[in-house]
């Protein structure tokens, strides 16, 4: 059964290195100094597990910032990542977050559009991957 739960880094990050991890150094390549930096002490995390097994995590920051969305491969297009975008939304509403932003990577910009975010600004290069900055309002 799948369980989107939300933690601190402390508790966290054994799961969320975990995917991390296999889906952005293994698996696409970016280097370890660019995955890994101090905001995960202060963000929230939200981690997605099957039968205790770890499948997916992301990150938001009290300032509305998402961060490192992932789910394994394997696991992709079964509403996981989705899951845990709908439990980041309902948090940052319970913080009166006015606005959420993040980096997308272009190859995920689909994802993010399906749940309302907009494209603010231009193309730009971060890890070595091409990204744009997307947006989306809250109403609460
Ligand atoms: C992006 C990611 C987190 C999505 O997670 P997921 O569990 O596969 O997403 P879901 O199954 O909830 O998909 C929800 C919808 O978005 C679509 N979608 C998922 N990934 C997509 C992508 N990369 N591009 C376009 N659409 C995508 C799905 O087809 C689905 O559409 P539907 O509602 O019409 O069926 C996952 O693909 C991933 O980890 N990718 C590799 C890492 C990455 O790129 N992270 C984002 C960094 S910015």
């Amino acid at each position: 059964m799948l369980k989107i739960l939300l933690a601190e880094w402390a508790r966290a990050k054994v799961t969320a290195k975990h995917v991390r991890h296999a889906v952005f150094i293994v698996e696409q390549n970016i280097a370890e100094a660019d995955e890994w930096d101090d905001y995960d002490e202060n963000a929230l995390h939200i981690v997605a597990s099957i039968d205790g097994n770890p499948i997916g995590t992301a990150r938001l920051t009290s300032e509305g910032t998402i961060g490192h969305m992932a789910v394994l491969k394997n696991f992709r297009n079964q509403g996981t990542g989705s899951g845990m975008m709908e439990q980041i939304i309902k948090t940052a509403k319970q913080s009166q977050i006015k606005e959420l932003s993040l980096h997308a990577q272009r190859s995920a910009e689909g994802f993010y559009v399906k749940h309302d975010f907009v494209i603010d600004g231009d193309e730009f290069t971060q890890a070595g991957v091409p990204h744009i900055t997307m947006k989306r309002v809250l109403r609460w």
